[in-house]
This record gives structure tokens, sequence and C-alpha cells, in this order.
């Protein structure tokens, strides 16, 4: 499907952003495996959970649409079951290497499987640890790609610092943790998001965080409802285009603001940004806010080191704002983003530059000369979910019009995010 945009003279409105994301990802496999039901209000209805939903109903798990969410009938620790078929993750890194570590510890065979673009990511770095763990798993090329074959089998804990500050990572090492005979520890080069941890500490978890090292025992979860907040990873996009859009005035409520995800605020703030932070709450142990962004003169920056763990998803975005900010923004130590849906170093640089943007591509980042008045073009998404939408904001500010191809990528996290497009473009200021 290919998607026009033109630049609208206002932006303005509120917007019901989809749950997050990760958070939906955990509800779903922690309740799968824990005692009881629990109702998951705010479940992010977007591909790539829903795949999640799928492979965890194909190993035994009943899971109803409820109401505004879902309802999880957890099977308890030993409760899952052989699948009949090979499980396919479709889109979805986050749900193939959470679901290698649990059933790595699973007394079944397992094979999962992906579409084009998960099937060429890497899967070493979940594979590697695990063997420790005493896990079986064989992968294609070296063990790197899959589709995985995992036998299941009895685990021992380990002591591991992850090689790539990476969640995905550290939670497949978490699933595969709690069925482990003695303790796990894991230690991060720099926190990544901790969603895992704070959900498995909520269902009764024997966890223990101190500084960048996590310490779990064996542990039987008890099920716990969970109200998932808006993704600020989708708020993102409308968080950039209200404050690089020169008549515009957007609102978001109920946002996951978790400090190890809300690094675009922080970016965002740092280049000279109009937004602001109310109603700062604690919903199923996440901390909500309800945000404002509004036109604003940016002004570029260094992002590296700590940071890019905090902005991992945002940075094709960041890219976007620091081509139309004052000045030069360099991005360094981002090569995590080589491997991701697509490279998005490169489809970043290789979309911006059709825009008339100023933008060099580095090994492991990128270098924009800002203050460019972006002009419409024939771009193309990569079918990457997140490239298709920071065109889509690219294209607000844009002269003319914006051809987006393959725009339908965007269900994979936002699936109205085209239809909220529109409709704040429609309002008048
Ligand atoms: C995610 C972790 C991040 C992120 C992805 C979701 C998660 O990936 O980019 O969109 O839910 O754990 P990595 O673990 O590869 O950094």
């Amino acid at each position: 499907m290919k998607q026009v945009v033109k630049a609208p003279h206002t932006l303005d409105g509120e917007v019901s952003l989809p749950g997050d994301k990760s958070i939906s990802h955990r509800a779903i496999i922690l309740n799968g495996i824990a005692r009881g039901d629990a109702r998951v209000s705010n479940f992010a209805q977007s591909a790539d959970c829903l795949a999640t939903v799928a492979c965890m109903r194909a190993l035994g798990v009943e899971i109803e649409s409820s109401k505004g969410g879902l309802v999880v009938k957890g099977v308890g620790d030993r409760g899952l079951k052989e699948a009949e078929d090979v499980l396919c993750a479709e889109n979805s890194a986050t749900t193939m290497r959470l679901l290698t570590g649990l059933l790595a510890a699973q007394p079944f065979l397992s094979v999962i499987t992906g579409d084009r673009s998960l099937r060429s990511r890497p899967m070493d770095r979940v594979i590697q640890p695990l063997r420790l763990m005493g896990a079986q798993i064989w992968g294609r090329s070296s063990d790197s790609r899959a589709p995985l074959v995992i036998k299941g089998g009895q685990l021992h804990g380990i002591s591991y610092t992850l090689p790539v500050p990476s969640a995905q990572l550290k939670s497949a090492l978490l699933l595969a943790a709690l069925f482990a005979q003695g303790d796990t520890v894991i230690r991060e080069p720099i926190v990544s998001r901790d969603h895992t941890e704070k959900m498995l500490r909520a269902t009764g978890a024997k966890i223990e965080v101190k500084g960048d090292t996590i310490t779990i025992s064996p542990s039987r979860l008890k099920a716990v409802d969970i109200i998932v907040p808006g993704d600020i990873s989708s708020a993102a996009f409308w968080l950039v285009a209200g404050v690089i859009h020169n008549r515009a005035n957007i609102r978001l409520s109920n946002v996951g603001i978790n400090p190890t995800r809300s690094g675009i605020i922080d970016v965002l703030n740092s280049m000279g940004a109009n937004l602001s932070v109310e109603n700062e709450r604690v919903v199923s142990g996440e901390p909500v806010a309800d945000l404002r962004a509004q036109s604003s003169q940016l002004s570029g920056m260094e992002i590296r080191g700590e940071l890019i763990p905090r902005v991992i998803d945002e940075i094709p975005l960041i890219a976007l704002a620091a081509s139309v900010a004052q000045g030069k923004t360099v991005i360094r130590e981002a090569q995590e983003l080589r491997v991701k849906e697509t490279d998005r170093i490169s489809a970043t640089v290789k979309e911006l530059l059709k825009l008339g943007a100023d933008v060099q591509e580095l090994p492991d980042g990128m270098v924009i000369q800002g203050r460019k008045k972006l002009r419409g073009a024939a771009c193309e998404s990569h079918g990457d979910h997140r490239l298709a939408m920071m065109l889509g904001v690219a294209a607000l500010v844009a002269e003319g019009e914006t051809e987006i191809d393959n725009a339908e990528a965007v269900n994979i996290s936002y699936p109205r995010f085209w239809q909220d497009l529109k409709r704040l473009s429609a309002a008048k200021l």
C-alpha cells in the first residue's frame, strides 16, 4: 500500500496511543506460565504482539478476548505443551528471543521461525548463553539465524555478562532462569529496558536488581492483572511531529515513561523542545504521564553511550528532528540499529537523503547537518514499521507531496497510525 501525505497547515489534537508493545509481549508470556487467570487491559493489538499470542496459544495457553483487552489463563510452571506445528514469530524478534529462552527449559521439542526479516536477524546472542545453561538449540548459518530447533530440558544457572545491551537477550535468560537449577546472575554493559524485571517481581519471582546486576532464582509465578500503558515508542512520532511542525499542539495521554525507555523526552528537551510531562503516576508498576508537544526551535546535539539503549527505537526519528534543527547532530555507538527489522542506519540515511536532508552514514551512527527544508519525494518503508512512521512525520513538514511505499508496515506496532495522522492534520488550531 502507498500512502500519500501533504504537510498540513496545522497539527492539533489528542491521540490515544496503542498499548506498549514490549509490556504487552511480557504480560502474555509471564501470565501464560503463571498460576491463575490474568486480565491484560489496553493490550497492543498489533501484528508483533498477536504473534506472541498465537505462539502461546499453540503451546497450550488459553487466551480469550475481553472488553478492552485479553484474559490469559495461566498454565503454571509445568503446564506448557509441545506445539503441534512450527511456531511463527512473524516479524517479532521479541517473540522469538523471549520464547527461545522459555522453550529451552521445557521438556519437549520446539521449532520457531519468522518472516524473511526476522530469519535474517542474529540469534546467536541468545543461543550461546542458553547453551552455557545447558540448552540444546540449533539454527541456520552457524546458529545465528532462524528457524531455530529447541530441544528443551533441565538447565542450570550461570553468571553472564551480556555482550550487547539488549532487553530481548536479558529477558530470554531471565525466562530460562525461572526453570534452571541454582541462581542466574546477569550483568548488563548498559542498562536496557527493565519491563521484564518489574513484571517478574509483580508475579512473585525471586529477583534482585542491584545497579547493572540482576540475580534471579528459580521461581513459580502467580498471575497478575496488567493495565498496559500507551507506548512511548509510538508517542515519539507525535512528540517529534509536534516539535518540528510550526503550528502544532499535540496531547498524548497515558504514556509509559519508564526511565529505561524515555530517552526521547530527554533528547528532545536537550534540543530545546517545548514538551510538557504532566500527571505523573504509577500504573501496574510502570511510571505513566500525560505529554504535550508544541512547535519548537530545535538545536543539534551529540547522542551516544548510555543514552543509546534508552532511544534505540527512536533514532530514525531523532535523525529527522536533527535534519530540521539548528546545527549539527552526531549519533554514535548505535551499531545495534544495523540488526533491527532493517539496517536502520542505512535505510534512514537513504530515505532522509531523498527528502533533501543532509545526513552522512557512519559505521555506528550518523552525522546530520540541520536546518534543511525538506521536500516531498517517493520514499520506501523497507517493510519497517518505524521507518514508515518516521517518513509519515517527515511528510508533515516537507514541501509538496511525499509518497510512502509499503506503508502498511505500521501494522507491526501501530495499526491506526495513518488514521491518527489524518485526524491531527485535519484539525484547525
Ligand atoms: C525490545 C528490546 C529492544 C527494542 C525492541 C523491543 C524488547 O531490542 O529495540 O523494539 O521488547 O525487549 P533489543 O533487545 O534487540 O535491543
